[in-house]
């Protein structure tokens, strides 16, 4: 019988749509794997279902790996090394799609949060320090009419431009490696702009929508936060590399952009400390995908792609 190890708990209904598929680990304790248990799973199961917080280096593998699939719960996969895992002729998949609209939802949220500064005014209720209704008390910026610029332009980078155009009235302007089609722009409302840094000077806000890994890496600087309007908001629900988070906090701090929203951070679960002390950030613990629809349904199409595998056909979503 195939032996799979889910590397952490998952909703009840999909690890049970798992179990059909094989002889399944669970992981009641839901504690992340260390590297060396992660090695053992690797010599043991003939496949694992790691999350965004199993890396996978190349150094991970052990020399006789048992496993030939690594199906990822989760879209991103740049917390495996696919070069390592193509190597050793193991299949990769990750579950695109189902997790499209709570990201893009997670990223609006941001944005309004910190363009209506939600999180003080929150924390000022639950303080007791509101005093009452006043003209001039926690204004923030209206984003109806203002300019957003999406930097990647995946599903995800276009579910949260139609969002924001159609529902909130936003002009979108986007920058990706690929210009999208014309029905994908006439579709979502967002206008190509081939320059990186002219997108970043003329938007009122920034989303970010891109891929983790190398390519991507500090692709915000302290460069290019300083090419960003003063009273600019920057969101990031991609992945926390790709903001240098030492000059994100600088930024914010000096007031050279006025907030950001983050639901990624570069060292998960640890938050750069600068940013806990700003009231102009807004800060999410890697939320995008969390709604229970939403995550059963990663189970599901990490099952469909096992079945695929199991049968000896190719799976939908195989990204090695
Ligand atoms: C993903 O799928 O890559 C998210 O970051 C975790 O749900």
């Amino acid at each position: 019988m195939t032996r799979i190890l889910l590397t952490r708990r998952w909703p009840e209904a999909a690890e049970r749509r798992m179990a059909e598929l094989g002889e399944v680990t669970l992981n009641p304790g839901d504690q992340p794997l260390t590297a060396a248990q992660m090695r053992q799973a690797l010599a043991d199961y003939d496949v694992v279902c790691p999350t965004v917080t199993d890396a996978l280096p190349a150094e991970v593998w052990p020399d006789n790996p048992r496993v030939r699939a690594l199906c990822n719960y989760g879209v991103g996969v740049n917390h495996i090394d696919l070069a390592a895992a193509k190597a050793r002729g193991v299949v990769v998949t990750n579950t695109p799609d189902v997790l499209t609209e709570a990201t893009a939802e997670i990223a609006l949220t941001l944005l309004l949060m910190v363009a209506r500064r939600a999180g003080e005014g929150e924390r000022e209720v639950r303080a007791g320090a509101w005093t009452g209704w006043r003209p001039t008390h926690l204004q923030g910026q209206l984003m109806t009419g203002k300019t957003v610029g999406v930097i990647g332009f995946g599903r995800i980078g276009q579910s949260f431009a139609r969002k924001a155009h159609f529902g909130l009235g936003m002009k979108v302007i986007y920058n990706a490696r690929n210009r999208a089609s014309p029905e994908v722009e006439a579709e979502t409302g967002a206008v190509y702009e081939s320059s990186l840094d002219e997108l970043i000077e003329v938007s009122d806000a920034v989303s970010l929508h891109c891929p983790g890994g190398a390519a991507t890496h500090h692709l915000i600087d302290a460069t290019r936060l300083a090419r960003m309007k003063s009273t600019a908001i920057l969101v990031n629900t991609a992945r926390g590399t790709v903001v240098d988070e030492a000059a994100l906090v600088d930024a914010l701090k000096a007031g050279s952009i006025a907030g950001a929203g983050l639901d990624v951070f570069e060292a998960e679960p640890k938050v750069h400390p600068g940013l806990l002390d700003l009231d102009n950030a807004v800060l999410l613990p890697h939320l995008g995908s969390a709604t229970v629809e939403t995550r059963v349904e990663m189970g599901m199409r990490v099952a469909a792609n096992l079945e695929a595998i199991l049968k000896g056909e190719a799976p939908g979503d195989r990204v090695a």
